[in-house]
């Protein structure tokens, strides 16, 4: 091979080109064109820092600064022939500059790296996809807002074991959800700013000897700050783990709503309709109506915790600073990212959409023995009993109940008094699905009214 066959951009002490596959296993363009954006923006930031300091004159950055503004349009067009040759977004970007402006574009690299370039293009990118997290959890915690308040009062099973245990209300279910929500948006806001500081500058790994202005650049970028050690700029990927972190937890929240939406669709169940725009058919049962989004959208943890563990297993074992194992980053946090704003949108109009079958949802609260546990503090409240006493007194009814084929409601008067005499007609007051759960005002508890509480916290939280 000759000389010039070697990388136009790295290749001066080498006499040959790569070969193909080292070609196909060292290219990042693919899938790092995705930064282009983030990088052009990074590079006119660090041109107009090396003018301000004096470092390159103004007229080589006002070219440069001019000429990545017509790189980006033309990515942005879709008429940029990336190249697989030149590796990856960043000598794409700066070679095809070099096309439109000629000289000045080699003195952009001045005082700069891949090194630091990536990690700068990469905090930006994943600084966007988290504010597009908060931005997708924000609107489902308005569509399960709506949902609360309308059923504040709407009873239904509550589970333990996916076995009945106390009726509660559609609200505070849906509330649950708002609380597991807005800690993953938490979450993500905590990740974003321990995250927002500026790797650039920091050049190879060592920093550099040219008289750059790190703040400067950091300001232009938005980042709070610049990172205050150049091996660590460079080196580390917590902040991708951070966020893949966060994606996992909220994955795994959507999971568990996702799961409880395909069970309540069901024909057992009844409790919700899915609508049409969110359901899908059979092609050979006529009468079916699939929640492929809701199972979709439990399956998407797989992909999301995947990259997490995938990122963790590449970082885990690399000596400082950087590595080219660190390319491998890229994919994992794009997948996931991409999956997670799908499935935080899919979850948001299947809310939206959903209508709750009320009769069906309070049959089946009152049904299982529900109220076993009003009745045993009612024996505790009214007649003293201890609540081990109560327990079992309860439990005897329970059984009676369910030897007669009834639900406790149904038993009469006298079968009560035959397990413990003392029992008045008062206590089918607190069988009911209704007293029952309008009796759990403790904060936090099932009760509309607390329920209603609930909702004005957020809706006053979330403006
Ligand atoms: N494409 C590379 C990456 O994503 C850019 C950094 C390359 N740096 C280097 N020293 N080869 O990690």
């Amino acid at each position: 091979m000759t000389q010039d066959q070697s990388n136009a951009m790295w290749g001066g002490r080498f006499a040959a080109g790569p070969d193909a596959i080292m070609e196909a296993i060292n290219a990042s363009i693919s899938f790092d064109k995705r930064l282009a954006a983030q990088d052009i923006a990074g590079s006119r930031a660090h041109a107009a820092m090396l003018a301000a300091t004096g470092i390159i004159s103004d007229t080589d950055a006002d070219a440069i600064r001019e000429g990545l503004l017509t790189v980006l349009s033309e990515i942005e067009g879709g008429a940029f022939a990336f190249s697989t040759a030149l590796e990856d977004i960043h000598m794409n970007v700066e070679a095809r500059l070099k096309e439109v402006i000629g000289e000045p574009a080699g003195r952009l690299h001045t005082a700069r790296s891949r090194n630091d370039q990536v990690a700068t293009d990469f905090r930006l990118w994943v600084r966007d996809q988290i504010d597009a997290a908060v931005t997708g959890l924000r609107a489902l915690i308005g569509a399960l807002l709506v949902q609360a308040e309308a059923g504040a009062d709407w009873v239904m099973p509550g589970f333990t074991h996916l076995q009945t245990a106390q009726p509660v209300t559609w609200g505070h279910h849906m509330m649950a959800y708002v609380e597991m929500f807005a800690r993953d948006m938490g979450r993500f806001s905590d990740a974003r700013a321990r995250m927002n500081e500026s790797p650039l500058g920091a050049a190879a790994l060592a920093g550099t000897s040219f008289p750059i202005d790190r703040w400067m650049t950091a300001e232009a970028l938005g980042f709070d700050r610049p990172m205050a050690n150049s091996l660590d700029a460079v080196s580390d990927r917590d902040f991708a783990l951070e966020f893949l972190g966060a994606a996992s937890i909220c994955a795994m929240h959507l999971s568990r709503f996702a799961e409880e939406l395909v069970i309540w669709s069901s024909a057992q169940f009844r409790f919700v309709t899915l609508s049409d725009r969110f359901s899908t058919g059979s092609s050979i049962m006529p009468q079916k109506k699939n929640p492929d989004a809701a199972e979709l959208i439990r399956a998407k943890i797989g992909r999301i915790f995947g990259a997490n563990v995938a990122l963790m297993t590449v970082m885990k074992g690399l000596p400082l600073a950087y590595s080219k194992d660190m390319q491998e980053d890229k994919e994992q946090v794009f997948d996931a990212a991409d999956n997670l704003m799908l499935a935080l949108a899919a979850m948001e109009g299947m809310v939206r959409d959903m209508s709750a079958n009320r009769p069906a949802l309070e049959a089946a609260a009152a049904s299982g023995f529900s109220t076993a546990t009003d009745l045993a503090d009612w024996l505790v409240r009214e007649l003293g009993l201890p609540f081990r006493e109560a327990h079992h007194v309860t439990g005897r009814l329970v059984a009676m109940a369910e030897a007669k084929g009834c639900d406790l409601p149904d038993l009469s008067l006298a079968d009560m008094q035959s397990v413990h005499a003392d029992i008045r007609a008062d206590v089918f007051d607190v069988l009911g699905v209704h007293n029952s759960v309008a009796s759990r005002v403790s904060y936090g508890g099932t009760a509309p009214e607390q329920v209603r509480a609930q909702v004005a916290r957020w809706k006053e939280r979330l403006g």
